[in-house]
């Protein structure tokens, strides 16, 4: 995985023994993460339609679109994987922030977002082209069945949250993603949503 270690020489977890973690439902914020991942603007090129809008954003300072909170669990058959998203309101020209996206290395595997806070989709995709946005709002939470290709894109003023939950062997499958695209994006025009 592509994930930045707060500490590089941190063990795994011992997920042999039961722990807790704390999370403020509120505010998204995990006590004491093992990792972090953060992503910038500059992370994001070639994902948005408005290239250019893109470069501007980058030479503005570069924004944080999001972050990914979680802890260090073997990523072996039989284990979890949680970790807390964070993605942040804002356009790229009238596009919405969004996440990468990925498959599942192992694409049968599921996943859940619990979204905590904001308000936006959850655009899911599989190999043939299909697709389904779900809405994504405080309470809600999405089940990404295996084989869907999956990006949380927020729609608000608010940090989208989410709780994910997914196997620990599932791995993320980027390439493929950023090669074929998702068949739609979601804008923002004179204050409504579009999907196109
Ligand atoms: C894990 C998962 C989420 C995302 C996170 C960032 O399988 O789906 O934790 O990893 O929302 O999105 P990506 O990984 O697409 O950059
Ligand atoms: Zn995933």
């Amino acid at each position: 995985m592509a994930h930045t270690a707060l500490d590089p020489h941190a063990p795994a977890t011992d997920a042999g023994i039961p722990f807790g973690v704390d999370i403020d439902l509120v505010t998204g914020a995990m006590r004491e993460p093992d990792r972090v991942l953060v992503r910038r603007a500059s992370d994001m090129k070639g994902y948005y339609k408005d290239a250019a809008a893109l470069d501007r954003l980058i030479a503005a300072g570069d924004p944080v679109h999001y972050e990914v909170f979680e802890k260090v669990i073997p990523e072996t058959y039989g284990h979890l994987l949680f970790c807390i998203s964070k993605l942040y309101p804002g356009r790229v020209g009238d596009e919405c922030f969004m996440t990468k996206g990925h498959y599942h290395t192992v694409s049968g595997t599921a996943e859940t977002y619990l979204c905590l806070g904001g308000s936006g989709h959850m655009m899911c995709k599989l190999a043939d082209g299909s697709w389904q946005a779900e809405p994504m709002c405080r309470g809600r939470m999405v089940y990404v069945p295996p084989h869907w290709g999956h990006r949380s894109i927020n729609t608000g003023d608010d940090p989208l949250l989410s709780f994910c939950v997914y196997p620990a062997e599932a791995g993320h499958n980027y390439g493929d993603i950023a090669v074929e695209g998702f068949p739609r994006r979601v804008f923002i025009r004179d204050g409504r949503e579009v999907i196109e």
